[in-house]
């Protein structure tokens, strides 16, 4: 089939190279002209395991092109929307002008019969408002929402655990029939696929996300409780975990969550539904969005207390900018964050992640970025692990303590494990436990 997507970042460029995958012929469209030029170059403008791989096969069967120019999607029989709906400035409702200007860039171009199938986060009610818009020139809308994740996007696109299409009463069958032909490799191996209304489909994006975030920050509830009484959070997510009503995934203690979809998308569901008259409904998303920036700070003071409350010209190895290991993004990050907060309190900073260097150097270029992870943790007094990158884990304490100038490490993922770092004489803090 001939399908676009509009939109070029994390979701689009995937969902561009996986559907050409499965062998339709796709046209990826972004109105950044230097991000256009990187992917028809076959150059992953960020990083996701297994990405180039497919976006180079694409790119040379011919079943994968990308341009600027909305004339170019004109042919297509479906058009994906991918762009993003960051918070805007002025609240914490979503900025919905990517959306916007992307249904205004395809209305000249739609052919007759053709379906615009949103899979960007919305806000509930946008779709039934940009099916207004649509209707007018005989084109069909639906909204698919996507729930992959960011280092394994290119499997959760090809084999994703569930499809909801978001349909309108008068051309669903239609537009079903549409989506499955598009996605037919995936449904043949019987994908839970799930019809709904426009309004539920944006609410089950919204609504999962708030559940992973809701998760995370009641473990780091916890944690903060833990920290209190003596306990130890992990034992206690390993304890609770195994009920499988309540299941271990999302239930590691840390810094708490970041990254371009949690926190925006549960402040727009907040924002939405105060809109809605049912703030109430929700209260507990601005709870959860507390503890998660509590974390972080907690991993701050924690380090502050070690140098005496004076961390002013001390060295301290900060481990991970990313939001999460594979991936470059630094959206929100935790990680980040805790660099630039104790960089502010004076400390020397010196941070260092396997893949986001280059991103973090572009949006805190006041920050000291190490050329390697041995060179992070030359001198420091102090490592701080905030993002569980598997490199970190596999750290030999014993080695480490060689390199730095005092054994003293803040665990912020909980990854380490604390006897052997202990017995190789480091004094190990971890969250919570
Ligand atoms: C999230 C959702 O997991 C996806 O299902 C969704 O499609 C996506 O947002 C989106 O809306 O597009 P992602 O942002 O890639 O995916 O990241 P997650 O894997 O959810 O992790 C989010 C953050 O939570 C990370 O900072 C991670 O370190 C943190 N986290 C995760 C914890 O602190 N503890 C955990 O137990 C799990």
């Amino acid at each position: 089939m001939q399908l676009s997507v509009i939109g070029c970042g994390y979701l689009g460029a995937v969902h561009a190279a996986a559907m050409a995958s499965l062998g339709h012929q796709v046209v990826g469209l972004d109105v950044d002209e230097g991000k256009i030029a990187k992917l028809s170059a076959g150059e992953p403008p960020f990083h996701e395991p297994g990405f180039e791989d497919i976006l180079k096969a694409g790119l040379a069967s011919g079943n994968l092109t990308f341009s600027t120019d909305y004339a170019d999607v004109a042919s297509a029989d479906v058009h994906f929307i991918g762009v993003g709906t960051p918070q805007r400035r002025d609240g914490g409702g979503a900025d919905l002008t990517y959306v916007d200007s992307a249904i205004q860039g395809l209305l000249p171009h739609l052919k007759e019969g053709a379906l615009i199938a949103g899979k960007s986060t919305v806000p509930v009610g946008t779709a039934a408002r940009l099916a207004e818009i649509v209707r007018p020139r005989g084109a069909h809308l639906m909204w698919n929402p996507e729930f992959l994740r960011e280092g394994f996007a290119v499997k959760d696109t090809v084999d994703p655990d569930r499809l909801v299409y978001g349909v309108s009463p008068e051309t669903g069958d239609t537009d079903v029939a549409t989506l499955d032909a598009v996605y037919a490799s995936i449904l043949e191996r019987d994908t839970p696929r799930l019809v709904t209304d426009y309004a539920t489909a944006e609410l089950v994006k919204v609504a999962a996300n708030s559940f992973l975030a809701t998760k995370i920050s009641f473990i780091n509830a916890m944690a903060e409780i833990a920290e209190v009484t003596g306990a130890d959070v992990t034992q206690l997510a390993d304890a609770i975990g195994h009920d499988v009503r309540i299941g271990r995934k999302f239930l590691n203690a840390g810094v708490g969550f970041g990254g371009g979809c949690l926190p925006k998308d549960i402040r727009a569901f907040t924002a939405r539904a105060e809109e809605l008259g049912r703030g109430e409904s929700v209260g507990f998303l601005k709870q959860v969005d507390e503890i998660n920036l509590r974390r972080r700070q907690r991993v701050v003071d924690l380090v502050v207390d070690a140098f005496g409350g004076q961390p002013f010209g001390h060295r301290v190895a900060v481990l991970g900018l990313a939001f999460k290991p594979d991936s470059d993004d630094i959206r929100d990050s935790p990680a980040l964050d805790v660099a630039v907060r104790l960089k502010g309190l004076g400390a020397e900073v010196v941070s260092y992640d396997p893949q986001a260097m280059e991103t973090a150097r572009r949006a805190h270029p006041q920050l000291d970025y190490a050329a390697s992870l041995d060179d992070a943790l030359d001198g420091a007094e102090a490592v701080v692990v905030v993002t569980e990158w598997k490199q970190f884990k596999a750290l030999d304490p014993v080695a480490t303590a060689q390199k730095v100038a005092r054994p003293v490490v803040f665990d912020g993922r909980n990854i380490l494990d604390p006897e052997a770092w202990r017995a190789a004489g480091w004094e190990y803090t971890g969250m919570g436990r």
